[in-house]
């Protein structure tokens, strides 16, 4: 299994005053982004969850010479408020690293169903477990639900016409199957990317709720986090990205009432410091190395009055 970590060096950069404390890899994955971190620091100790159960069996096994300074679970980085509670823990955390999405080796796993790459079933779990499938969705929401979701996360703007195309020709039970009747209702002339990869992104997003839990996890970190702790988000598409830039400005303000209150009503204190003034995208030469890695939007916060709960 291969995936390149995206800004390795960067996060070992903005970790680097949290060397000797707890880290939580949310979004642990094949363990590069953890494996560094260990290496590097050796008093850091790390948390990794991911859903992915073939994902953590191979981290397991690439980090179990880090011994008692490596804990991983299977679980969603939207528990991390009762996973903290949970695990006997003298201290609160000194980080939170989430590098969301899909890993190459999930979408290189045709399986898995994230790719219209390749013929598979139309999959697309973090969790292999859980019920809800990409077929589900396209099967059985209304044309309403599946133009709206198109739209909302997909950023589609064909999003009513490519409903319509599904309604019309479900069951669909594959990748290919509806990649190509997209294709084929919109065409491809406009688009400088396969034009069914905005509707397979929003799918993605509906079937492992991905902003919900992004944002639990960013309001939870308040309260597992210590003071000058710091948050490292790598996202990966615009929606996301958006969810970090707002969450970190607004828990960076002194005062969030609307503009037309002329007088403070909030009484909001701020609990971060951005680090990142504008977001770091990975230089030139790593995305040559790593052409996946074009999208990538990485945002630091550091904890500045995290006292935990
Ligand atoms: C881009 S990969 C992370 C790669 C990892 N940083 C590495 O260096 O190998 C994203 C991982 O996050 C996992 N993931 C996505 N959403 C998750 C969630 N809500 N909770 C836990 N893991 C999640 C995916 O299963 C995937 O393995």
């Amino acid at each position: 299994m291969k995936h390149m970590p995206v800004m390795q060096d960067e996060i070992l950069k903005y970790f680097e005053p949290c060397d000797n404390g707890l880290i939580i890899d949310g979004t642990l994955g094949l363990g590069g982004h953890s494996e560094a971190l260990l290496a590097s620091y050796t008093r850091m100790n790390i948390l990794g969850l991911d859903l992915d159960e073939n994902a953590l069996i191979f981290s397991g096994n690439r980090l179990n010479k880090y011994g008692d300074r490596i804990k991983i679970l299977k679980d969603n980085f939207s528990n991390i408020l009762p996973i903290m509670d949970s695990i006997e823990r003298s201290e609160l955390a000194s980080g939170l690293l989430l590098d969301l999405g899909v890993s190459s080796y999930q979408l290189d796993t045709p399986e898995r169903g994230f790719s219209f790459r390749f013929d598979a079933p139309l999959d697309m779990r973090f969790n292999s477990n859980q019920e809800i499938k990409a077929s589900d969705v396209i099967n059985e929401y209304s044309e309403r639900e599946l133009a709206d979701l198109i739209y909302k996360y997909g950023e589609e703007r064909k999003s009513r016409k490519i409903a319509k195309a599904i309604i019309d020709r479900r069951p669909i039970f594959t990748t290919m199957e509806l990649a190509d009747l997209i294709k084929n209702i919109i065409g491809a002339k406009n688009y400088k990317i396969h034009p069914a990869t905005k509707t397979f992104q929003a799918l993605r997003i509906e079937v492992n709720k991905e902003l919900n839990n992004l944002y639990s996890a960013l309001s939870d970190s308040l309260k597992i986090i210590k003071n000058k702790g710091r948050i490292i988000v790598i996202s990966y598409h615009s929606l996301e990205d958006r969810i970090v830039k707002s969450f970190f400005k607004n828990e960076s303000k002194k005062c969030i009432c609307p503009v037309e209150v002329l007088i403070c009503e909030c009484h909001h204190s701020p609990m971060l410091k951005v680090i990142t003034k504008r977001v770091h995208k990975p230089s030139f030469s790593e995305i040559n190395a790593n052409p996946r890695s074009r999208s990538a939007k990485m945002r630091v916060a550091e904890l500045i009055s995290g006292t935990g709960y």
